[in-house]
């Protein structure tokens, strides 16, 4: 079978590592993939959200399942593109039509679907430019933090947690009035703070059948001690030590059913990721947020994980029998630390070449922004060297008997790793070790 995957991050860098050791897998896509992808596929020069490109690729190719990475194109529908084309409408789209990536694409839809099919979550109301002076009044009912999110996709930049009421203000007529987030910001969910452990909870489904892929802890501050900006994610760490069985069992019964249920009951077919943000308040699960893709980088410890055959389980999301297919997870911890370009998440130099990444043992460097480059060595000769392509640069990943045992393994390699600016967090990992001294 060829399969096309759509991204360019460590997370499909992940998916390419995993899918290619399929035996059914006959030749790997990634459009536009990056330089560690092309280890395992073609790399092809394609946005994942020019359908027209992707639909070109997927006939050159003979491509028959194409796994769609990042949230950009579910939302825009590239799975309603393939459904609605007559050459496209048999080829396998791993990832939910429009209707249910409407779970990630409006804070206002999902929380409604949560409120609708009584999936625990925070209060909210939800503000429009209209109704502003509602919105500065809903504020002054709540006590801080204020959570404000804005509706529509803002790269992950859309939500402010503002700790007093006036900064909260300022801040709700800057998304609404002067529309701070463009037209993600149109509509604004005010909710109540949550106060308690995150997590991310991984489900693949078929619609009917599902399978609950192993939880995640991301670090998303850029700073340690979960100080300064928000970014994309610093670190991952699987297992969570506080998602034990009777929690995953909550998890399941109250968020999980009541999820597929419902997208059933409203008459959305969803065949694909939904990647449940979780707060663990003393015990019990609330949901903060859906995503309808997998994390970066949770995917860089989540798919280690799993045992089993992926291309095996996505051609069960495909068929509509993932229930028949066996599902095995590695009962070790995986970690991954995340190196990123100096001044990420704000400004930062692209074009720095890499160097080290063949001492690298005992972990595996899965590229998120990354580029092959050719320059001239001298007059003769060129050589092929690889260089920074973004502001997540390399997700170390490795595997240990303890948490401890993996974060060396991914530490040392994260020092073997080089270019100029290279920033990464030491101390991911470090609030889990309480719960195994
Ligand atoms: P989101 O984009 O919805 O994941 O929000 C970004 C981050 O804001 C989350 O990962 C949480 O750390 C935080 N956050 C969102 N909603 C809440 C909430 N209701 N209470 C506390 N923290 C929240
Ligand atoms: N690491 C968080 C995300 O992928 O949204």
């Amino acid at each position: 079978m060829n399969i096309l995957i759509l991204g360019s991050g460590g997370r499909e860098h992940a998916f390419a590592w995993k899918l290619a050791q399929s035996d059914k897998c006959t030749h790997l896509y990634i459009a536009p993939g990056n330089a560690g992808t092309s280890a395992f596929g073609t790399n092809v020069d394609c946005s994942p959200t020019d359908f027209i490109g992707v639909k070109k690729i997927v006939l050159d190719h003979e491509i028959t399942m194409v796994v769609v990475g990042p949230e950009d194109p579910l939302v825009k529908g590239i799975h309603d593109f393939f459904l609605g084309d007559e050459e496209l409408k048999r080829v396998a789209v791993i990832g939910p039509q429009r209707d249910g990536a409407q779970l990630e694409g409006s804070k206002d839809f999902s929380k409604q679907f949560m409120i609708r099919h009584n999936i625990p979550t925070a209060r909210y109301e939800t503000f429009t430019k209209e109704t502003l002076a509602e919105g500065l009044l809903f504020l002054e009912t709540l006590s801080p933090p204020y959570v404000l999110k804005a509706d529509g996709l803002a790269a992950g930049k859309g939500v402010m947690i503002p700790t007093n009421l006036a900064d909260a203000k300022m801040e709700l007529t800057e998304m609404l009035a002067n529309a701070k987030f463009g037209n993600a910001s149109a509509k604004v969910v005010i909710e109540e703070f949550l106060k308690g452990i995150e997590l991310s909870v991984f489900v693949l489904t078929d619609g009917n059948s599902y399978k609950i892929l192993p939880a995640a802890k991301d670090y998303k501050r850029i700073g340690e001690q979960d100080t300064g900006l928000n970014t994309g994610g610093m670190g991952a760490i699987s297992p969570v030590p506080f998602a034990d069985e009777a929690f995953i069992k909550k998890v399941e019964e109250r968020v999980i059913i009541p999820t597929i249920n419902g997208l059933k009951a409203e008459g959305i077919i969803y065949k694909g990721f939904i990647f449940i943000g979780l707060m663990n308040v003393d015990g019990e699960p609330q949901v903060i947020e859906y995503n309808v893709r997998m994390g970066d980088p949770e995917t860089e410890v989540v798919i280690p994980r799993i045992k089993s055959d992926l291309l095996d389980l996505f051609s069960g999301v495909a068929c509509g029998n993932l229930n028949e297919k066996t599902f095995e997870v590695d009962s070790r911890f995986a970690t991954a630390v995340m190196l990123v370009s100096g001044g990420y998440p704000e400004d930062y130099h692209k074009g720095k070449v890499i160097s080290g990444l063949d001492k690298v043992v005992g972990s595996i460097a899965f590229h998120a922004g990354t580029l092959k480059e050719s320059r001239d060595k001298n007059q003769e000769s060129r050589e092929e060297t690889i260089v920074t392509n973004g502001g997540r640069v390399i997700a170390v990943t490795s595997y240990g008997e303890t948490m401890e045992e993996a974060l060396t393994k991914s530490f040392a390699n994260a020092e073997r790793i080089n270019y100029e600016g290279k920033y990464y967090r030491r101390d991911i990992g470090e609030d889990l070790k309480v719960y195994y001294s």
